[in-house]
């Protein structure tokens, strides 16, 4: 599996705070059968913190800590990127991280009751200059009011859509787990990410609990699409 969502960097963001706890959830991950994972700090705390060197070196040392521990897992570099008129601008100087540099990026939509023109154009703005927006778990987020035709304009509109595995396995309450069932069931999903934020606890690492729950419900092609084979299409960037 690949996870393109997940907070293990140390000391930036909402994730764990010491690198000894980032290295338990890099364990944890490859014991899951995890092969290459995308570090997604908050874009809004690396950039007020200045520390975008931090999250390049932390992934570099995880990577080191992974060949030292015979872990068969790569971290590349990534962000959650909040969605503001700042984004392009950002994402086009290197100052906001697509997925391991390439063109597609994991925008997080703002947590409104609904969206606004600026949220269709900002979008739009992201795609004019080559970008592939991924956005990050709608079935969570208030605005799409679990209405999946929100969500399907996104897609025909050249967006991709992430959810979390948390969700499909009921840790967000049994509505965000209908909403993510009705999402796959119309094919709506591109990806399922874990967007871990500690070793142990609410949000832990389970993407492989996902992987099992979605591979029994939808088939083992569909569960290979969507926990490897597109996320390997992010990472490669074209
Ligand atoms: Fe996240």
């Amino acid at each position: 599996m690949i996870d393109l969502h997940n907070h293990l960097l140390a000391g930036l963001d909402d994730g764990p705070e010491s690198f000894a706890e980032s290295k338990m959830i890099l364990d944890k991950s490859a014991k899951q059968g995890i092969v290459k994972l995308l570090a997604t700090p908050h874009k809004k705390d690396v950039l007020e913190s200045k520390s975008s060197g931090i999250v390049v070196n932390q992934v570099h040392l995880l990577n080191e800590y992974a060949t030292q521990s015979d872990l068969n897992i790569k971290v590349f570099v990534g962000m959650e990127n909040h969605l503001d008129d700042n984004l392009c601008h950002q994402a086009m100087n290197g100052i906001a991280f697509t997925i391991n540099y390439g063109s597609y990026i994991l925008v997080e939509p703002p947590y409104t009751d609904s969206f606004d023109l600026d949220f269709y154009s900002q979008l739009n703005e992201l795609q004019a200059n080559g970008l592939f927006p991924l956005i990050a778990h709608p079935e969570r987020m208030k605005g799409f009011k679990n209405n999946p035709n929100l969500i399907e304009n996104l897609k025909n509109t050249g967006n991709f859509i992430q959810i979390t595995s948390g969700s499909v396995l009921g840790k967000f309450g049994s509505a965000v787990e209908f909403f993510s069932k009705t999402l796959l069931d119309l094919g709506l999903v591109d990806v399922i990410s874990s967007d871990t934020h500690m070793f142990k606890g609410k949000r832990e690492q389970d993407l492989l609990d996902a992987y099992r729950v979605i591979s029994k419900e939808y088939g083992e092609e569909f569960a290979e699409n969507i926990f490897y084979k597109f996320p390997e299409t992010c990472l490669l960037g074209n």
